[in-house]
């Protein structure tokens, strides 16, 4: 058992922002030897019950939960800001020729490595993560992942069609592939697998449908893929799939949407579609930057609020152009605004930092387990420095609410922010 005094953010059940100035966080193992919050709350009411604990103190820091990505590539840490006209130029002429690397094992390892390197500096503790269409790469990043303790999410890519040589695969070993993967790697510790067909263009009817048959025999494994991004990708997607009614409906078809389904972008929806997505349980990655980069659009949130399905934020690498959640929070707030048609702030601090952290937790079916510090969370948080720059700690300082605060680092904060990032209780 440790405890830590600092000031504490965490969410409340209803997505509302809980912060103690003067907190303790207490963090041990629970009787499975999870290393999970133990209690949390004001350090004076609570100090008494921990007396004997070691405890640090971390003055003027502020004790947050892990981020959560919901949607990230690591093969495509190279590829971040490759401009191309749009989506498919983007990922003919960048992305398809770099996750083509990732046929070589050790290329695998070594971007593993720093890709995890990095998400822990900017303070993302967890991960819905597509590989390459390479076993190996996904054998990679679970290896690199166990060994630093992280609950990661991640798939090998199913590509068998309109793909070049060097990422395409094939229809039956790619299926096989997929469940020797679950096979290896789901539920061993903190590890989970993502079934991941790439996006519904590259996968062949065959492909699709051995996809939605590994997602009924495995229901906890998740499904990742990507949706209703760009027009151009739509209008191939319904010419390759003319009975489907829309292109999200091409998932719903061959049994690719249920809970811990996750569809990255979710831009280009009718309110047919919104429905989909709340009725089967399916969530969606909100990935502002690369949606910006890209010049894919604006996801609708007022949509999304009207019908009710879950979604989270995402930072998309390699089309996306940052890991920090800072970044991507603050693009979210700029989409906010552009489609706000209520008076008021359209996405508020509190609502920006929970889509990133206990909001995108939800989205995966992890409520409860990643992304707060409610007591039986796992212990995976950060340590915010709100000194960390010149400017950072004017602004703060000056900061007369929560709200204020939490938009000050919003706005300010990137990797700098993030002092320490502890894993399961340990740094
Ligand atoms: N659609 C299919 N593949 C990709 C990808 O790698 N990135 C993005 N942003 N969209 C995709
Ligand atoms: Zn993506």
């Amino acid at each position: 058992m440790k405890c830590y005094r600092a000031a504490i953010l965490r969410f409340g059940s209803d997505g509302q922002a809980l912060f103690e100035q003067d907190g303790l966080l207490a963090v041990g193992p629970d009787a499975t030897g999870r290393h999970v919050v133990q209690a949390v709350g004001p350090f004076t009411a609570l100090a008494d019950h921990f007396e004997g604990v070691p405890i640090e103190h971390l003055n003027g820091r502020i004790i947050a939960p892990g981020f959560v990505d919901l949607h990230v590539h690591y093969p495509q840490i190279d590829v971040i800001g490759s401009p191309a006209s749009g989506l498919l130029p983007w990922l003919e002429n960048y992305t398809f020729p770099q996750e083509g690397r990732f046929a070589d094992p050790v290329h695998c390892v070594q971007t593993a490595e720093f890709f995890l390197q990095e998400l822990l500096r900017n303070g993302v503790t967890t991960a819905l993560a597509f590989a390459s269409s390479h076993p190996a790469s996904v054998d990679a990043l679970f290896a690199a992942s166990a060994a630093r303790g992280l609950r990661m999410v991640t798939g090998k890519v199913l590509q068998d069609r309109n793909s070049p040589d060097g990422v395409r695969d094939q229809t039956e070993q790619s299926l096989v592939d997929t469940e020797s993967l679950i096979q290896r790697w789901h539920g061993k510790g903190r590890l989970g697998y993502a079934i991941t067909p790439r996006f519904a263009p590259t996968s062949s009817e065959g492909q699709l449908r051995g996809a939605g048959e590994l997602a009924a025999r495995y229901p906890d494994v998740w499904i990742q893929s990507h949706v209703a991004e760009n027009m151009d990708e739509i209008r191939w997607a319904r010419e390759l799939f003319p009975a489907s009614r829309s292109y999200l409906a091409v998932y719903d078809d061959f049994g690719l949407m249920r809970a811990r389904a996750v569809y990255a972008h979710c831009i280009h929806f009718d309110d047919e579609d919104r429905a989909l997505m709340r009725a089967t349980g399916a969530a969606a990655a909100v990935s502002p930057t690369s949606n910006l980069f890209l010049g894919s659009g604006f996801f609708d949130y007022a949509g999304a609020d009207r019908v009710g399905f879950r979604y989270g934020l995402a930072s998309d690498v390699g089309g996306g152009t940052s890991l920090s959640p800072f970044h991507t929070m603050l693009a979210a707030y700029y989409v906010g605004r552009e489609g706000q048609t209520k008076a008021g702030l359209s996405l508020t601090p509190q609502h920006l930092w929970w889509q990133h952290t206990a909001g995108a937790a939800a989205a995966l079916g992890l409520d409860g387990v990643v992304g707060n510090l409610q007591v039986g969370c796992e212990a995976d948080f950060v340590v915010l420095n709100p000194r960390c720059t010149p400017l950072v700690e004017r602004r703060t300082a000056a900061a007369a609410s929560l709200d204020e605060l939490l938009f000050a680092m919003i706005v300010l904060g990137d990797d700098r922010l993030v002092e320490r990032t502890v894993i399961a209780g340990m740094s």
